[in-house]
């Protein structure tokens, strides 16, 4: 099987009907979805992914009714976040029906739902009668795709279509959120700032550094990582002079490493096209002629929390 890329929304629905997954493209990253009401799609996803089955799925679909068909409640601030950010990149942590499988949640109690913003796959989930479980569309432990070819390179063999949507606008995958006793928790930073959720609920605790714990979301602590090692250099810092290195960098290019092998994430220093751009340099830089990889951190303030969080899990560690 070689991925068909394209445009036809009539022709996922079909493929998605008869139990099949695919590509489709989100605003955050590119997703593998299939019917997450149908455990046999939803094992089809893990199977492809090559993901380990304690690593729970997101839900899409495309309105509030619909969310309430697979929750039991929605707590009052999960609602206010809802309503001001989805469609967006936002996920929420929201208690299940049984109508969810286990498998999508990893038996958890809580199923994680988002409504994606793009109006392609806003369109498919319109014209599905079931939500899609979906997680981005890489395989475990790889970088999340941006574009269609990205998911045609690494998962093009193994599945029959990919909505092609363009670049993803966002760039970073979905910001999630819980709710329990001790109040709202970001449990991954993501492609919605902190202080945005912050201005509509008041203060969030932040969790998102489990090492071992599965059943925490989100975080492995060994993740989104390029296949040549990649150093996370401290603020300030410029790696020495050599050839066969990469480096990320924020506005300008590092000196003593050739310009060819660097890539700038953003010139005029904007924080939410450095998102954009994250993810398709890191996989550009991996595949040049280089034995290893720098990149510099991004100012602590908006996106870049998220995108320092990436660095970090990406690189490598004594
Ligand atoms: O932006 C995104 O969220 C993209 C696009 C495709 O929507 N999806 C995505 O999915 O990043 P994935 O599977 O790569 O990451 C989802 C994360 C996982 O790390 C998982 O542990 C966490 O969400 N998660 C999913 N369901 C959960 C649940 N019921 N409880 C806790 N964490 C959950
Ligand atoms: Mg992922």
């Amino acid at each position: 099987m070689t991925a068909e890329i394209g445009t036809d929304i009539g022709r996922v629905a079909a493929f998605l009907q008869a139990g099949q997954v695919v590509g489709i493209p989100t605003e955050t990253v590119y997703g593998l979805a299939g019917n997450a009401l149908d455990a046999d799609a939803v094992l089809t996803i893990f199977r492809v992914k090559n993901r380990p089955a304690f690593d729970p799925l997101i839900v899409h679909t495309d309105s509030l009714e619909k969310v309430s068909q697979f929750v039991s409640t929605i707590p009052a601030p999960a609602r206010q976040l809802a309503q001001a950010f989805w469609p967006g990149p936002l996920t929420l942590l929201l208690p299940r029906r049984s109508v969810i499988p286990d498998l999508v949640t990893s038996g958890l109690p809580s199923v994680a739902v988002r409504i994606p913003h793009h109006p392609l796959t806003l369109a498919l989930l319109r014209a599905l009668p079931f939500p899609l479980a979906a997680p981005s569309a890489n395989p475990f432990g790889y970088i999340s795709p941006t574009t269609a070819h990205h998911v045609a390179d690494q998962l093009g063999e193994q599945i029959p279509y990919i909505l092609d949507g363009g670049p993803a606008q966002v760039g970073l995958e979905s910001t999630i959120v819980g709710f329990d006793e001790q109040g709202p928790t970001v449990y991954r930073l993501g492609g919605l700032a902190l202080d945005q959720i912050e201005a509509i609920i008041g203060p969030v605790s932040v969790r998102t550094h489990s090492t071992s714990n599965p059943a925490a979301p989100g975080m492995l602590s060994s993740h989104y990582a390029p296949r040549k090692p990649l150093i996370l250099l401290p603020p300030g810092q410029s790696p020495p002079p050599a050839d066969r290195v990469g480096a990320l960098v924020f506005r300008e290019p590092f000196g003593g490493i050739p310009a060819d092998r660097q890539r700038v994430l953003s010139p005029g220093g904007n924080l939410n096209e450095a998102a954009k751009n994250l993810f398709a340099h890191l996989r550009a830089l991996d595949s040049l002629p280089v034995d290893m990889l720098y990149a510099e951190p991004l100012p602590n303030q908006g996106l870049g929390f998220a995108m320092n969080d990436r660095l970090r899990r990406a690189s490598v560690r004594e």
